[in-house]
């Protein structure tokens, strides 16, 4: 009889503890310990059973064999890894259900159609997979599906088939017979996990993991494999537009902050090579409150609409909302406009929002945030084809932005008259585009409104 014994487990970071306790050790997050039954029944995983194949070596002795990596017909999912999947590695896509997990994988799977795939699906059935693969119009021979959740018989089929890559969808129904705590729970999802995590290693297969996350986060989510892994993607969007954005979060094999966009439609995920150019319409004719702001995701200049309403406050307490941006950075950007512009905003509410559903870190957007404001609390529009990149600072002053050359040259391809930037010591050269660089927010204003 399997001994039974319980441990509690920080939901956020998987920290193990035998006592419950309120505020983890490790993550420092209060009040998410969650007990778990765990019974040992055989002290090796699955993997670990096979003869061991390691010894130590000198560093002379160890092979430099660059492995080639797998270059993908997916453009955007190589740049977010960073050229490509290195062989043996661990891939965590993490991601809200039903943003297109599944889907995305699948593509990748079907599209590398000179490579044996093993697709393991604990989600789905034989059929369904069938129709989603019809749906997106692809097959492959040489991509296998299983049907299974029990990672000793997911070794089994593997070590039969010889798969030269592994799809996990998704790891939170996967379980080990070692463990009897439930497949989803912390322990569950931990142990699976360094399974494959050894299999990759040992065998130099890329695994790539599904881990779907909620808003709460409150399920034992990838957060406690992120340590374990080699590299995060996570996979944003807004449910209600249709682009969805991958990024890597952590990744030992390339740069992080890269990311891939594209368009759920009807048949699958589209590749967006051009993101600038659905990003940003009525180019033409332009409206009071849009302004378009020149911003960089990693090494990739994006130019984002930002659209701002301004009205009249009906409660006592004016509303300040947005989608795409963080609302501290916006109520600091209204109180900059307040007391260095003298825009009287207290009395108004603010809306902003960025076109496209698109979710912008880059401070560089703040100039266009600001511009998009006082064009709708004046109904002024913009000047057409222009666009802004500079951070804004507490005392109204234009910040220099990294690799402004980069947006400059983007806004320039994509047909922009005039771009504004903050005044810096050298202006980058620039072809057709006309460079405007000032160093308040204020000489901006006056230069545009008059
Ligand atoms: P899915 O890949 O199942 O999400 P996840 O695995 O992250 O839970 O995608 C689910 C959504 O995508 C679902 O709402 C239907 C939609 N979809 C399309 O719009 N087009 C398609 O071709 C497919 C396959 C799905
Ligand atoms: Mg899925």
């Amino acid at each position: 009889m399997a001994k039974i014994k319980s441990r509690y487990f920080c939901k956020n970071c998987g920290y193990e503890s035998a006592k419950w306790v309120g505020n983890c050790p490790s993550c420092k997050e209060w009040n998410t310990f969650i007990e778990e039954i765990i019974s040992k029944v055989e002290k090796q995983s699955a993997w670990e059973k096979r003869p061991s194949t390691s010894s130590p070596k000198k560093l002379s002795e160890i092979e430099s064999k660059a492995e080639p990596r797998i270059i993908t017909p997916d453009k955007e999912l190589n740049r977010v890894l960073g050229g490509g999947i290195i062989p043996g590695s661990l891939v965590l896509l993490g991601g809200e259900p039903g943003i297109g997990k599944s889907t995305l994988m699948l593509q990748v799977a079907l599209a590398l159609d000179h490579k044996k795939i093993l697709y393991v699906s604990g989600e789905e059935s034989d059929h369904q997979l069938k129709m989603r693969a019809e749906r997106l119009g692809m097959s492959s021979e040489l991509t296998f599906f299983l049907t299974e959740t029990s990672t000793p018989v997911i070794f089994k089929h593997i070590e039969a088939l010889k798969p030269e890559m592994v799809i996990l969808d998704s790891i939170q129904t996967m379980h080990s017979n070692q463990l009897e705590s439930a497949p989803g729970s912390v322990g569950q999802v931990r142990h699976c996990a360094g399974e494959f995590l050894q299999f990759a290693k040992e065998t130099g297969t890329p695994v790539f993991i599904i881990g779907h996350i909620t808003k709460e986060g409150s399920i034992a989510g990838p957060k406690v494999l992120e340590h374990m892994v080699d590299t995060v993607i996570q996979f944003e969007g807004d449910m209600h537009h249709s682009y969805r954005i991958i990024r890597s979060t952590k990744n030992r094999f390339g740069p992080t902050s890269e990311i891939g966009i594209y368009e759920m439609l009807s048949d699958g995920l589209k590749q967006i090579p051009d993101p600038s150019k659905v990003l940003i319409r009525n180019f033409e004719n332009s409206l009071s409150g849009s302004a378009i702001g020149a911003t960089l995701e990693g090494n990739r200049p994006l130019l984002i609409e930002v659209q701002a309403l301004v009205s009249t406050a009906t409660y006592g307490t004016p509303q300040r909302s947005s989608t795409g941006f963080d609302n501290k950075r916006l109520n600091m950007l209204l109180a900059v406009l307040e007391k260095r512009g003298g825009f009287k905003l207290s009395l108004y509410d603010v809306f902003l929002n960025m076109a496209g559903g698109i979710k912008v870190e880059d401070p560089a957007i703040d100039l266009a945030v600001c511009l998009s404001i006082v064009s709708s609390l004046e109904d002024i529009p913009l000047p057409l084809k222009s666009c802004f990149a500079a951070e804004v600072g507490l005392g109204g002053e234009l910040r220099s932005v990294n690799k402004v050359e980069n947006r400059i040259m983007e806004a320039e391809k994509l047909g922009f008259e005039s771009i504004y930037i903050a005044k810096q010591g050298k202006i980058p050269k620039s072809g057709n585009i006309q460079v405007k660089s000032f160093d308040k927010l204020v000489s901006a204003f006056s230069d545009i409104f008059g």
